[in-house]
């Protein structure tokens, strides 16, 4: 199934300690590219879980072109209804038995790429199980040998997107290729929707500025997340709370999966660590980070281990995260001290491990971001190698 990218990162976005504001809910950063597209679809359509209007590539400057020397052109079909798919943009799909390329104008800068997927039965020629195919953009390999319905069905969903981030050097066109595998006759290729955001430039990037990089567990050194690399999402939760919806991001559209889906990768022993009671009396202040770093909301909630000493000394509070060998990861943690007893530096220290690695031997979230109530976040690179799963 792998090797994909050198090297591609996935990033997991968890968030431990959190906080509360009541706010407005304009975005708080607005995409310079915001391209949504249905595909195999003619004309314009408004998403009401996202607000947008996606266009169809039918006719439309967005229709995609084969390969010169292939010369066959991808059909488009509707996927057969059902109750429990949304309609945009799983609704249509643009097929083919051979490679084909979509073409964006988008500006330089880092975006997101999200492909959306319903991997249904599109008629008896392009049957569920016959998907298997590749993806490239912008000279990144994102998917290889992707058989959608294995994977969709390994998730436990109708429907799978998969997200990337990845950099545009210069104003250019993005090109996104869709190849079928060579591996059977009757491989086909097939996308239902196409999203590219732009992020704030080093959201996620290492800037030439920061000369330090991101600490690299279970080395000296730092890691530089450079132009060159490109990263696919793998988890994203928000840690004690409701899952936010792309509406409720800061203007990515990024999705936070909830509590409701985290406490299924805590490990037995730490099902009992509560979930915090929000307090919506605090009021935020984004002094350290970037306040399109995540929503709000995010930090508003989170899970502790408890005030009492005899317990919380002697015990992890931890999650275990399948992931693919043989990639690193950028694990970004988000923490915001709001337990109104913690203020002060020292009021609560501890540990944290990785991959049972120490990445932290005395974190303090007061001493780092300087009061209670203010949002920060840590990133750490950690390379999983090949070998017998572990946490
Ligand atoms: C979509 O926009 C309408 C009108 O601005 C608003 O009432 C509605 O809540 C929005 N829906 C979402 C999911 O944000
Ligand atoms: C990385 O790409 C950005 C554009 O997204 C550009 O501004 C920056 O100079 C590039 N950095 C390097 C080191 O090439
Ligand atoms: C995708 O995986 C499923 C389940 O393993 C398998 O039945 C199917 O043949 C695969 N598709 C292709 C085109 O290899
Ligand atoms: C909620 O936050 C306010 C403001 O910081 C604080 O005065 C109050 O004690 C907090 N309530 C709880 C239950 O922690
Ligand atoms: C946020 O922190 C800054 C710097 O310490 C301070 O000047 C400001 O009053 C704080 N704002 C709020 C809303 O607490
Ligand atoms: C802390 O937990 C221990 C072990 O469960 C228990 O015996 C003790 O009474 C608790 N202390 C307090 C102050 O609740
Ligand atoms: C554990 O409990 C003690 C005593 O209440 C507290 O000072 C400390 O901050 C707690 N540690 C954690 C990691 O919550
Ligand atoms: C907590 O995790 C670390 C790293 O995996 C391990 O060394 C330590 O023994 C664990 N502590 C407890 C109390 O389980
Ligand atoms: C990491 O820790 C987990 C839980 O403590 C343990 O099951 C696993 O074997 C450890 N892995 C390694 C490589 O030490």
């Amino acid at each position: 199934m792998k090797p994909i990218l050198t090297p591609l990162f996935l990033p997991l976005f968890l968030h431990i300690i959190t906080v509360h504001v009541a706010g407005d809910t304009s975005p708080i950063y607005t995409p310079v590219d915001d391209i949504t597209l249905q595909c195999g679809f003619s004309g314009n359509q408004l998403n009401p879980g996202d607000n947008r209007t996606w266009t169809g590539d039918i006719n439309s400057k967005f229709s995609p072109f084969p390969n010169q020397a292939v010369g066959r052109s991808s059909i488009y079909r509707q996927a057969p209804s059902s109750s429990s798919v949304i309609q945009v943009p799983y609704s249509t799909a643009r097929l083919s038995l051979y490679v084909f390329t979509y073409e964006f104008r988008v500006t330089s800068g880092q975006k997101f790429v999200r492909l959306y997927f319903n991997p249904v039965s599109y008629g008896p020629d392009f049957d569920r199980s016959n998907a298997l195919f590749s993806v490239t953009a912008g000279g990144f390999t994102l998917l290889k040998d992707f058989n959608s319905s294995v994977t969709a069905d390994a998730s436990g969903s109708d429907t799978i997107y998969r997200e990337f981030c990845l950099n545009v050097e210069s104003e250019q066109s993005l090109y996104i290729t869709f190849k079928p595998s060579r591996a059977t006759s009757d491989a086909y290729a097939f996308i239902n929707g196409i999203e590219i955001v732009s992020m704030p430039n080093y959201l996620y990037y290492t800037s030439a500025q920061n000369s330090d990089g991101v600490n690299y567990i279970g080395s000296e050194n730092t890691f530089r997340i450079e132009n060159g690399t490109a990263l696919e999402m793998v988890y994203r939760f928000n840690v004690g709370g409701s899952s936010l919806l792309f509406n409720k991001d800061t203007g990515m559209y990024r999705k936070w999966d909830g509590e409701q889906d985290e406490y299924k990768y805590l490990d037995y022993s730490s099902k009992k660590f509560s979930v915090l009671p929000q307090n919506s009396s605090i009021e935020l202040n984004f002094t350290e980070i970037p306040e399109y770093s995540a929503p709000e909301e995010l930090y508003q909630t989170g899970r502790s281990m408890g005030m009492n000493k005899t317990i919380n000394k002697s015990s992890n509070l931890t999650w275990e995260f399948p992931v693919d060998p043989e990639f690193s990861y950028l694990v970004r943690l988000h923490f915001c001290e709001f337990e109104s007893d913690i203020t002060k530096p020292r009021d609560r220290r501890f540990l944290i491990f990785i991959a049972n690695q120490t990445a932290e031997e005395a974190w303090d979230i007061i001493s780092r971001s300087r009061g209670n109530g203010r949002p920060i976040y840590k990133d750490y690179v950690v390379f999983r190698p090949a070998g017998p799963v572990e946490s």
